[in-house]
């Protein structure tokens, strides 16, 4: 499709760390994004995406909005399907109505996490956690749906500004601690939200449909990711290296998620850079230019 002077609702779109990147990628294509809120329109109540839909009549519907709080979805298991397994497939049949184009985002840890090579979209989902199955069955029920304008995103370890996230996290708690001690047991693709924002364009420019892997290149632990960031900040701040049974969490999460990018790169004809290069990019110019988190 093409983005330039197109009219996109991103649902997340106003408060979300990928649906900020998403809006402010869009307004820099041309596009004029319709940012939203779940002030503005709750995702779990079809009947008022659909009048919204009718209200602002866009040419494409984005699903940025989920329940994101994997811990705390071991406590609210019936939000966490609500939002990210019932609701999917009812904002693409909204979607289908008026046959504009539905993108929604998913996440490694569908995976179960014992591979220990990449993981491609021909995988199958074995989610243990709440938030990894309620958002394996949204992806399941968009595929049974089988409307065919729906690109389905997995993304992963997301970074960026616009809203608390684990590279900003990490840099606060530097400020105030001389040691930090971070799991060196589970190995991702870190995924830069603006970087995801502008390759989405790209697959949307190229028609793409179907399920898609995008991170930036290179894998790293929690660890490695703090510690690189660290150094970039040019903070003091020791990071060390502990296992995951050091910080005991609600929710397990995959031991090893990385994700294969290259459905990504053979449609796109693009290679995303490398997180380094994009945590780079967030540490000295989005950070240090004032660009906290702001909420
Ligand atoms: N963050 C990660 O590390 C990560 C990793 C892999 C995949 N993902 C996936 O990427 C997507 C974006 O994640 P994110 O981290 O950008 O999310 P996020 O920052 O937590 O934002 C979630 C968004 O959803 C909105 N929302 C929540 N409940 C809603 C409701 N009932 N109705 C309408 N909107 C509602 C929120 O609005 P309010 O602010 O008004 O609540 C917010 O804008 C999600 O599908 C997530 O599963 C994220």
């Amino acid at each position: 499709m093409r983005i330039a002077d197109s009219r996109v609702m991103v649902l997340g779109g106003r408060t979300g760390l990928l649906g900020q990147a998403l809006t402010l990628a869009l307004s820099r294509a041309g596009s004029t994004p319709i940012p939203l809120s779940s002030k503005d329109c709750d995702i779990v109540d079809p009947i008022s995406v659909s009048r919204l839909l009718d209200r602002k009549d866009p040419d494409l519907l984005i699903n940025a909005a989920a329940y994101t709080q994997v811990d705390l979805a071991e406590d609210q298991e019936e939000l966490a399907f609500a939002l990210n397994a019932t609701a999917p497939p009812l904002l693409a049949a909204e979607a289908a109505k008026r046959s504009i184009p539905f993108v929604h985002y998913s996440t490694d840890f569908v995976f179960k996490g014992d591979k220990r090579e990449p993981y491609t979209v021909y995988d199958e989902p074995g989610a243990f956690s709440v938030y990894g199955i309620s958002k394996a069955q949204g992806e399941r029920g968009l595929l049974t749906l089988g409307y065919e304008k729906t690109l389905i995103i997995r993304i992963a370890w997301l970074f960026g500004p616009g809203r608390t996230n684990f590279v900003e996290k990490i840099l606060k708690l530097c400020e105030t601690r001389d040691t930090l001690t971070v799991v060196d047991d589970q190995t991702g693709s870190p995924s830069y939200a603006p970087d995801v924002a502008e390759n989405t364009l790209r697959l949307l420019e190229r028609e793409a449909t179907g399920i898609y892997h995008l991170a930036n290149t290179g894998k790293t632990t929690w660890h490695g990711l703090a510690a690189a960031a660290v150094k970039l900040a040019g903070s003091g701040c020791s990071v060390e290296p502990v296992p995951s049974s050091a910080y005991p969490t609600k929710a397990t999460r995959p031991a090893y998620s990385v994700l294969d990018l290259s459905r990504f790169t053979k449609k796109s004809g693009i290679t995303p850079r490398h997180w380094r290069d994009a945590l780079r990019d967030y540490v000295h110019n989005e950070l240090k230019k004032g660009n906290p988190a702001t909420s």
